[in-house]
């Protein structure tokens, strides 16, 4: 029998807002300055604010009438001042310490907060933590690929408030096997990769048990549909673009710091939704950061772990110059147009979603809210 709804992932089903207690990664830290900005994150409204190099977060309501913090400014170090009346916070503790249009004196003073949000900056990020009341806070590291904090790296990235669809679709289709080579086969970033028709694919655990990842078994790069003819089509292609393209076909020598993580296959992930998909030299990190049930902020980083300086400057450049446009760009766009338009449940899954459902098992193993 196939099961038409998600009941078998009670978590995972119950989770429209996002997984809570993890860090998340939010927005570049120079992003964050003295003038606040509000972002939304697992259906809370946050406010973040930098007050003497240090970033803050509160929830970005005033008790008084509801107005957001994110549209009032930083009058008196330490504190943010709502627009309206001029309630003002502390930025450390949440708590108002004047209520400007009612005097020093104010008998409201110090009686009234807002919520604060454990915050830290990593990767050139500001990385916040939802978690629930009283839920322990773990070191931002815990949320962080390791690998990323070992090395000296240079990251080119894109961060896409607003982007529509709920995230777990946008995970879904992150770890998704069966969709890039048909979806992506005529993306500009995939015109000399060559994709199979189809693949036989085994879910695996990387070594540390944090990740799942897929390995192929089997590579159909053609194949033969009774009745309808051969799959994929013959490439209508100038001749010095076939060459390139066959040339691009010996695998290029894979960074040792990318080979010694040892992955089984190139593209894995982990909760609360990190895809590494690992490219011979930099690898793509992704997150789908929940705003709410049909929105997410997707934050795109690509990774090189070359040890040169120039190696690095290099990088960069290729990053600005075509891989944010061709890569982060047109083929991730792809992406968010399906994960804007599908609509499940239910659903009717096929062989290769064996990725889709090992990942749903791995949230109801690793998630980190409180069981019900
Ligand atoms: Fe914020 Fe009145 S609504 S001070
Ligand atoms: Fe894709």
């Amino acid at each position: 029998m196939v099961r038409q709804d998600w009941r078998t992932w009670p978590t995972y089903q119950a989770s429209a807002l996002g997984l809570r207690n993890f860090w998340y990664p939010v927005t570049w830290s120079s992003e964050v300055g003295a003038r606040p900005v509000g972002v939304q994150l697992l259906g809370e409204r946050i406010v973040l604010c930098r007050d003497r190099g240090r970033a803050y977060a509160l929830h970005d309501r005033c008790p008084h009438r509801g107005v957001p913090l994110s549209l009032g400014r930083t009058h008196f170090p330490g504190t943010v001042t709502c627009p309206y009346h001029g309630w003002t916070y502390r930025l450390d503790t949440g708590l108002m310490c004047a209520a400007i249009t009612d005097g020093p004196d104010s008998p409201i003073t110090g009686k009234v907060g807002v919520r604060t949000y454990p915050v830290a900056e990593r990767l050139g990020l500001v990385w916040i933590f939802i978690g629930d009341d009283h839920a322990e806070v773990p070191p931002v590291e815990q949320d962080i690929p390791e690998e990323l904090l070992a090395h000296r790296i240079a990251i080119g990235g894109r961060i896409q408030p607003g982007r529509r669809g709920n995230w777990r679709y946008a995970a879904e289709n992150g770890f998704d096997e069966g969709h890039a080579k048909f979806l992506h086969r005529n993306a500009l970033w995939a015109i000399f990769r060559r994709m199979p028709a189809w693949t036989e694919t085994r879910i695996v655990r990387t070594t540390d048990g944090r990740w799942i990842s897929r390995k192929w078994e089997a590579v159909h790069w053609e194949a033969d549909f009774r009745g309808l003819g051969h799959w994929p089509p013959a490439r209508s292609w100038p001749r010095f673009l076939q060459a390139a393209a066959a040339r691009s076909k010996t695998p290029p020598r894979t960074d040792p710091r990318i080979a010694a993580l040892d992955l089984p296959g190139m593209v894995s992930v982990r909760v609360p939704y990190i895809l590494r998909v690992a490219y011979a030299h930099y690898i793509h990190y992704e997150w789908a950061v929940p705003e709410d049930a049909e929105h997410h902020r997707y934050v795109q980083l690509l990774v090189s772990f070359t040890p040169e300086l120039l190696g690095r400057l290099w990088f960069r450049i290729r990053y600005l110059a075509y891989i944010r446009w061709v890569f982060h760009g047109q083929f991730t766009g792809q992406d968010a147009w399906m994960v804007d338009v599908m609509d499940i449940p239910p659903e009717r899954l096929y062989r290769p979603d064996a990725s889709v459902i090992e990942w749903r098992r791995l949230v109801e193993e690793q998630h980190r809210s409180p069981r019900h």
